[in-house]
């Protein structure tokens, strides 16, 4: 089932919103971010992490991205597991994928564990081809990571 995106409220995250986001990173990964790593990224202006909000203001997904000139690296994405293959994720890539655009970046770059093969059908199915793997990149549990890349216009280049 998909739920209607436009429901959703997509906007910048805040310390306000760490406890729902930690919540989420914990149930989401083996060897999640520690709230410090949220806190890092929130002042740090080289990245952008938007939340999306049901309509009754609960977080059900998160991002971060981090934007370097032509470059887009996104670092973390997760949604809430009660709220999964709904389209959310969908909604958020694509919010990301068009702010990339915006600021100009060329190719938007993320890295997935070997084994973690429903994000990475998730984003092949967003555009991403894989680019090289990582040997044992990761840890909690040791493992490969396999670096994806999907190519992106760029502001100044559609015409
Ligand atoms: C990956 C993730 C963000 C996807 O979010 P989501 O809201 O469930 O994804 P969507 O509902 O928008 O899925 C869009 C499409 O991606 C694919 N997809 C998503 N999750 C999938 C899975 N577990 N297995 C296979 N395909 C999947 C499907 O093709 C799906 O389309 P469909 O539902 O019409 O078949 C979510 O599963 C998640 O938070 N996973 C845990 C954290 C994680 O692994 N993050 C990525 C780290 S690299």
């Amino acid at each position: 089932m998909t739920v209607v995106a436009a429901q959703f409220n997509i906007r910048d995250m805040t310390d306000r919103d760490l406890d729902a986001v930690c919540r989420i990173e914990t149930e989401s990964f083996s060897d999640p971010w520690h709230r410090g790593a949220f806190e890092e990224d929130l002042r740090s202006r080289h990245t952008y992490c938007p939340v999306i909000a049901e309509p009754t203001g609960s977080i059900v997904g998160y991002a971060c991205l981090m934007l370097f000139a032509e470059e887009a690296h996104l670092t973390n994405i997760a949604v809430d597991p009660a709220w999964r293959h709904k389209g959310i994720g969908i909604s958020l890539m694509e919010h990301l994928l068009s702010k990339a655009e915006k600021d100009g970046c060329r190719a938007m770059f993320l890295d997935v564990r070997s084994s973690n093969s429903g994000a990475q059908r998730f984003y092949l199915k967003q555009g991403f081809t894989e680019l090289y793997w990582r040997k044992m990149y990761y840890r909690n549990p040791p493992e490969d990571a396999i670096v994806m890349v999907r190519p992106l216009a760029g502001k100044d280049s559609d015409g």
